[in-house]
């Protein structure tokens, strides 16, 4: 069953395939083309935490191929899960019902189990601090698409690093390419967690930690920026300690490189400065828009059509 949780579970055959049929998906919904491969399909949206993009980018890709959604936002209010039902359970009926499942939950590591159950193909729309892997997938579709190549990169991945998802997946999948180096610019509260960088350092992977954005930026040819998660402090002081320790200045537009990009997953709140939305190195929204193309291309993956 080939469930998509993880950015790890990929190799670069399976990438390039996806990327490769994501460019497809591109070019025929450009030219109003696109071939409704989902026709007969039901597909499943059940969310357990808020999402704009992620939500309503897959469903407009499952509608855009033909197929029907059924969907649960705010799952833990309604959906069944507010009478105390269990994750497994839930999966077991949905597969009852949909034709393949993409679920977003706040417990890292919660596919897993999820995916034990499912008899269906399960997409994990990001669980916890854990993985994101369609967020992965559609920011290296993006790095391909603005700067024609995913290897010998120097990527930067500044701000909340010690909790974001979306950093874990496109870290996964950007080392498997050739010499490609990572700065992680943040703040030691904010850091990496050291399992992840012992991981990386016992694997040969070329890294700095780094706490200055400025002496560093000249350098990158990706700047990926993140949000600090106030959904995931448990203790609103804390979370009002760290909010803005990191912040991109338009200022920070002057050095760096003219062809570097800037990257974010989105929603971004203070961390970028607004005027920085302008220089045509901001590619946030671009990247948004793409994670339509991929998404179509992931179901197509995950469903085998
Ligand atoms: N990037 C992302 O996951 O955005 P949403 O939370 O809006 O889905």
């Amino acid at each position: 069953m080939p469930h998509i949780l993880s950015a790890k579970q990929f190799s670069k055959g399976d990438l390039e395939r996806i990327l490769s049929l994501a460019r497809e998906m591109e070019d025929d919904l450009k030219k109003g083309r696109v071939k409704k491969v989902l026709q007969d399909k039901i597909i499943a949206c059940i969310f357990f935490e808020a999402s704009t993009r992620t939500r309503l980018s897959f469903e407009t890709a499952a509608l855009r191929l033909g197929a029907q959604v059924i969907s649960a936002e705010n799952a833990f209010e309604n959906s069944s899960a507010s009478k105390g039902e269990t994750i497994e359970d839930t999966v077991k009926i949905l597969c009852n019902y949909a034709d393949a499942l993409i679920i977003r939950h706040p417990e890292s590591g919660i596919m897993e189990r999820a995916a034990k159950v499912a008899a269906k193909p399960l997409l994990n729309a990001g669980d916890g601090t854990n993985q994101h892997p369609s967020q992965g997938l559609l920011d290296l579709y993006t790095i391909k698409k603005e700067l024609k190549r995913l290897d010998n990169l120097k990527i930067g991945f500044g701000g909340d690093l010690l909790k974001s998802r979306t950093v874990r997946a496109l870290l996964d999948f950007m080392r498997l390419y050739e010499n490609n180096k990572f700065y992680f610019i943040s703040h030691k509260e904010l850091a990496l967690p050291r399992k992840i960088i012992q991981e990386l350092a016992e694997s040969g992977v070329q890294f700095i930690e780094t706490e200055n954005l400025e002496g560093t930026l000249p350098e990158l040819d990706i700047i990926y920026l993140t949000r600090v998660q106030k959904e995931r402090f448990s203790d609103p002081q804390e979370y009002e300690k760290v909010k803005d320790l990191f912040i991109f200045k338009k200022d920070h537009l002057k050095i760096l490189k003219p062809e570097a990009i800037i990257m974010h997953a989105l929603p971004k709140i203070n961390e970028i400065e607004k005027e920085v939305d302008q220089d045509s190195r901001a590619a946030y929204f671009r990247e948004a828009e793409n994670g339509l193309y991929v998404r179509m291309a992931l179901l197509c993956y995950a469903l085998g059509v």
